[in-house]
């Protein structure tokens, strides 16, 4: 039968010069809308990381779709991760560079108790930024880094370079 690596392959839509040209977009809404695909790979993600964390964080947009069901699957709280200006109590931020330009993420400072593990999930590590400026946010509200779960990691665009010493895992890696 086939293994997660394969589904996650398989279900993997790739779009050429989206959003920009020159830039081959990997898209997993398929693999998301594939029950069995979905179960599977929010499955592996909790069992790579169970018994390290207390928490899931989900970083917007994608990120939240596996953080709800990896929170549930383990009997965990969750966090959001947020672009700017869209949480309403007070946050820290966190500037980060994308290939063109920058963007703000934003948690809460108050959601879950200081000392707490939390498990980071989002679909794919490209650059790195976003993870890295959400692992800056967990230091700041006092949390600890469980590692960084993802479907797909972009390897050749050195993200896992950019994360220091913490626990990475990706189901899929190109
Ligand atoms: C994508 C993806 C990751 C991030 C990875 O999100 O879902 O969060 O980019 O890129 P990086 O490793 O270079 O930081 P995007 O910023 O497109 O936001 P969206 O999910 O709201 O569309
Ligand atoms: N797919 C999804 N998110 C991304 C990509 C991609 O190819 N590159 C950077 N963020």
């Amino acid at each position: 039968t086939e293994s997660v690596e394969q589904l996650v392959e398989r279900l993997c839509a790739k779009i050429p010069d989206h959003p920009e040209p020159g830039v081959l977009f990997r898209d997993l809404t398929p693999l998301f809308a594939d029950a069995d695909g979905f179960r599977r790979t929010t499955d592996a993600l909790a069992e790579a990381f169970r018994g390290r964390f207390d928490f899931v964080a989900g970083i917007e947009a994608r990120g939240f779709l596996l953080a709800g069901a990896v929170a549930y699957a383990s009997g965990t709280g969750i966090i959001p991760v947020r672009k700017a200006g869209k949480l309403p109590r007070e946050t820290y931020r966190e500037e980060y560079v994308l290939e063109y330009g920058s963007a703000v993420l934003e948690i809460h400072t108050d959601d879950v108790p200081r000392g707490s593990r939390v498990l980071v999930l989002d679909d794919v590590l490209a650059t790195g930024g976003t993870l890295g400026a959400t692992a800056q946010l967990l230091h700041r509200a006092g949390l600890h880094v469980a590692g960084f779960g993802l479907v797909m990691e972009l390897t050749e665009l050195r993200g896992r370079a950019r994360l220091g010493g913490h626990r990475v895992r990706a189901l899929y890696r190109v």
